[in-house]
């Protein structure tokens, strides 16, 4: 059994170590938080109590198991707003405690890093490319809790510069599918924004200035945007991310592929990765650097409770698990 509830997702699934997801629920709180244009602590952590207790039940009727049949129960411990993970270990705990059945407590981001060793058959290591809402990091998993960090965000998170531009543009919460909508239909040619990094040694990431210049451009253009400056807006600051992205993540793989020769996939994690430009450009460095590109499906690559469960199955096969006295952490870097 995984738990997820670090953010707005109240998540609960159950999987086998055949990499099958018996029973598996996500309630999204989009429509809780959207009236505040972003995620609202306090709302969060109550609508996961409200919610949590239901979503286990679902999932496990619909892996047709009670809990007895459990070999172990995951909850995400952190990285996260604090609320919502106390919610989350805490009805993890009780579940381990009243079936007897081992507790452990994941780490979120763990869970979206051994995500594609659910998804496919693949071995370690494998360069990861993690973007979410809260996070931007470039990843060598070289096992489960091995994890070498190559590069990450400097300031901002991708998902968080789609989210903010999106906001000052008009465009709407969540700004990411937002703006990758608008940017469809906008002219490649009418603005150019920066390429934060490129160029630059190391695999960092930076958005704050390209925010700060697609604010700029936002600011110079007539009040409220029009439908056309809104998509071409959309489509320069998409390219940027993408480009400056893609800059970061070729180094990335050179650096992967002369310190882990062994390494043959590039796969990417996080809700940022639903963008089909981003994709593209994955699978292109991917053909450039011999690294075969690989993404689980959407509903995996955004948060969820089945990557919780899995990476629980991970460490369990290593004979891991946690103490009932472990205290939720909102800060655990991999
Ligand atoms: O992983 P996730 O569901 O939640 C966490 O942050 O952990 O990621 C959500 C983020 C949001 O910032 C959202 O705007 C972004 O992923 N996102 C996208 C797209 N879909 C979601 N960013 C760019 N293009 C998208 N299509
Ligand atoms: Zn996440």
């Amino acid at each position: 059994m995984g738990i997820e509830s670090s953010c707005d997702e109240t998540a609960a699934a159950v999987v086998n170590d055949r990499r099958e997801i018996l029973g598996e629920v996500v309630l999204s709180q989009l429509d809780e938080h959207r009236p505040f244009g972003g995620v609202v602590p306090e709302i969060a952590a109550r609508s996961h109590l409200a919610h949590l207790d239901r979503l286990v039940a679902e999932a496990m009727r619909r892996a047709g198991l009670g809990f007895a049949d459990l070999d172990g129960v995951a909850a995400t411990g952190g990285p996260g707003l604090i609320g919502g993970v106390i919610v989350g270990v805490m009805t993890g705990k009780a579940i381990a405690l009243a079936s007897g059945k081992p507790f452990l407590a994941v780490n979120h981001l763990e869970g979206h890093a051994l995500t594609p060793r659910l998804t496919h058959d693949i071995g370690f290591p494998y360069l990861l490319l993690l973007a979410s809402g809260g996070h931007c990091q470039l990843l060598a998993v070289e096992g489960v809790g091995r994890y070498t960090r190559l590069g990450t965000t400097i300031d901002d998170a991708a998902g968080e510069a789609f989210d903010k531009v999106a906001k000052m543009a008009g465009l709407g919460y969540p700004g990411g599918p937002a703006v990758e909508k608008a940017a469809a239909g906008g002219d490649p040619a009418r603005f150019a924004l920066p390429r934060p990094m490129k160029g630059k040694p190391g695999c960092d990431f930076s958005f704050s200035g390209l925010k700060n210049a697609a604010r700029l451009l936002i600011e110079s253009l007539p009040q409220p945007l029009a439908e056309q400056d809104q998509a071409d807006v959309a489509r320069a600051f998409q390219d940027a991310v993408a480009d400056s992205m893609a800059d970061r993540v070729r180094r990335g793989a050179r650096e992967m592929k002369s310190r882990w020769p062994a390494a043959r996939h590039l796969v990417v994690a996080g809700g940022v990765a639903a963008n089909a430009a981003l994709r593209q450009v994955l699978l292109r460095i991917g053909n450039e650097t011999g690294l075969e590109f690989l993404a689980p499906p959407l509903k995996l690559c955004t948060d969820n409770a089945a990557m919780i469960a899995w990476a629980g199955i991970e460490r369990l096969r290593l004979g891991q698990s946690d103490d009932l006295s472990f205290a939720p952490r909102p800060r655990w870097p991999l």
